[in-house]
């Protein structure tokens, strides 16, 4: 058993939903999902992250959970859900499901219960107060001039619940051990069921102290102890969770090995746009320098472009982000909750394609696990015609067919657009066309895919920036005990060449193994590095002594 596969997995996160419909009933399913595996496999996808596939209203995409224990029927039922495993499985593919247990729906039971007496059982598993408190700050789901408080009246319990999110999302109290011991059933049956781990939805409001300030001690000790059980159920299972805060606070959620194995990295991912707004690699490697000391064999990073949600710019400051929305989301309508851009990573950056290999060459290299996007390795765009972030939610493009290949339904009874028309749509971007293209970008990120899993360094070890002396060039390596991956990339639309000053016991023996065009050898003696306009080039060596 590989207890690290982790560490070097290709993540690629899709809603069950809107990826593959088998029966033609317009929503996606899991059989569809199944029957998706062998190109999911071929692309060189070693794990996959549902979002949420359980019972629910689906007021949020599925993170308004009405039962744990059910599978949203719309999707299969159970039986297809281990059929869906077990095929992953003999494709060497892992499942990790999203478990968002910050909140429920207001649907839930528990809720229900909650409401209905201070008596009950359940009034503690939420949070409630008969008087409203004065919010410091806005709802995190609120829109300018809306009701932007987190606490809602609820007037079958007569008093107010608390709620981080949309208001038909209470907020569950973990702090009490009955909902810590509820959360721990939900992941035995996951587990059982042949799950490979959890992404551990909105992991750091489980703790915010508003409205809930009786934690017995410390309240991480909760997390120590999710890790405990899951290690124990399955000693290969992992935890993935959204840590949507400043690296100064990566280590609390990662402990002493003893808390999250993963977290996402909204930090980078917010200077990576900056960089390529500017058109300058300095915001990323100054972000890159603020990564935690040391990311142990146990522990790692989740490197992503574009993730299901808006893309959240609250990392950068009033000024950086006005800078990112000036150059890429300028209209308004591309906008959300004034922090984030509702737009897909293809048209972003224009759908050029310098630019998007260039920033996927920068996924597959930067210390971390690359966490993939479904309709991102074909280039998919949004639609700015649907609501929130729908736009980045549209049904999966298989082929220049009805519906792009994602079903056979009538065209008004799809769950979602699908993109059709245009730069973006099914007729131009799908899967089947793209597979049978060499040229193709997808054909392109397979290729990508390969020479990241053939030089799994750039996963492991401690990353380093290199002094290129131009600031449009970003320089990396990472040197793990077996050899050390380089790389370079230029965020510019000039050809440039760097010098560098390296160690030359690490120039030795490098050689260049990928890039946007096959480069001039490189020679250690005379350590020039000429790159294209948004070019990239990899480069590798093997450590002599092993
Ligand atoms: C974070 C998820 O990514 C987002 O889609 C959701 O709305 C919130 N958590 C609430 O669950």
């Amino acid at each position: 058993m590989n207890k690290y596969w982790y560490k070097n997995a290709i993540i690629y996160s899709l809603d069950v939903e809107t990826f593959r419909d088998s029966n033609g009933d317009g929503t996606g399913d899991f059989k569809g999902l199944k029957n998706a595996l062998p190109y999911l496999s071929s692309l060189g996808v070693t794990c996959l992250w549902l979002l949420p596939i359980f019972e629910t209203p689906n007021r949020d995409n599925g993170y308004d959970v009405k039962d744990y224990y059910k599978i949203d029927p719309r999707l299969g039922d159970l039986g297809h859900f281990a059929q869906l495993i077990d095929a992953a499985q003999e494709e060497g593919i892992r499942v990790i499901i999203d478990l968002a247990v910050n909140h429920t729906s207001t649907e839930h039971f528990w809720f229900q219960e909650s409401r209905k007496s201070k008596d009950s059982k359940y009034r503690d598993y939420y949070i409630w107060v008969d008087e409203k408190p004065k919010d410091a700050e806005k709802n995190m789901m609120a829109e300018d001039g809306e009701d932007s408080s987190s606490w809602k009246y609820d007037r079958t319990a007569k008093a107010y619940y608390f709620h981080s999110f949309y208001a038909h999302q209470p907020d569950l109290n973990i702090s009490n051990p009955q909902v810590q011991e509820e959360i721990f059933r939900i992941m035995h049956f996951w587990l059982k069921l042949g799950v490979s781990g959890f992404r551990i939805d909105a992991a750091p409001h489980m703790f915010k102290e508003r409205g809930r300030m009786d934690f017995d001690g410390d309240p991480h000790q909760i997390f120590r102890n999710f890790r405990e059980f899951v290690e124990t159920q399955k000693p290969d299972a992992i935890l993935l969770a959204e840590v949507d805060l400043d690296p100064n606070q990566y280590n609390k959620f990662l402990g002493n090995e003893d808390q999250m194995h993963m977290l996402f990295n909204f930090y980078v991912n917010n200077f990576m746009y900056l960089a390529f707004a500017r058109e300058e690699a300095t915001p990323l490697a100054r972000a890159l320098q603020r990564m935690p000391e040391e990311i142990t064999e146990k522990e790692q990073l989740a490197t992503f472009l574009r993730n299901h949600d808006e893309l959240n710019l609250d990392k950068l400051s009033r000024n950086e982000r006005e800078e990112v929305f000036k150059a890429f989301a300028p209209e308004e309508n591309m906008r959300i909750f004034g922090r984030g851009i509702r737009r897909r990573l293809a048209s972003i950056l224009g759908n050029d394609r310098r630019k998007m290999e260039l920033a996927h060459s920068l996924l597959f290299t930067l210390p971390g696990t690359p966490v993939l996007r479904y309709g991102e390795e074909i280039g998919m765009g949004e639609d700015l015609s649907m609501e929130g972030r729908s736009s980045v939610r549209t049904v999966m493009q298989w082929a220049n067919d009805k519906n792009g290949g994602f079903s056979t339904a009538p065209q008004d009874k799809l769950i979602r657009n699908v993109i059709s028309g245009g730069d973006y749509g099914y007729e131009k971007v799908n899967v089947s066309d793209q597979l049978r293209d060499p040229d193709s970008f997808l054909t392109w990120i397979s290729k990508a895919i390969d020479y990241r899993k053939e030089f799994p360094e750039y996963g492991w070890g401690r990353n380093q920036i290199i002094d290129t002396g131009n600031p449009h060039v970003l320089g990396h390596f990472t040197k793990s005990a077996k050899g050390m991956g380089v790389a370079f990339h230029n965020f510019s639309g000039k050809e440039i060449t760097v010098e560098l000053e390296m160690k030359e016991e690490d120039l030795k023996d490098l050689v260049d193994v990928f890039g946007n065009i096959r480069y001039e050898k490189f020679d250690p003696e005379k350590p020039k590095v000429r790159l294209t306009p948004y070019g990239y080039r990899w480069m590798h060596k093997k450590h002599n002594f092993l």
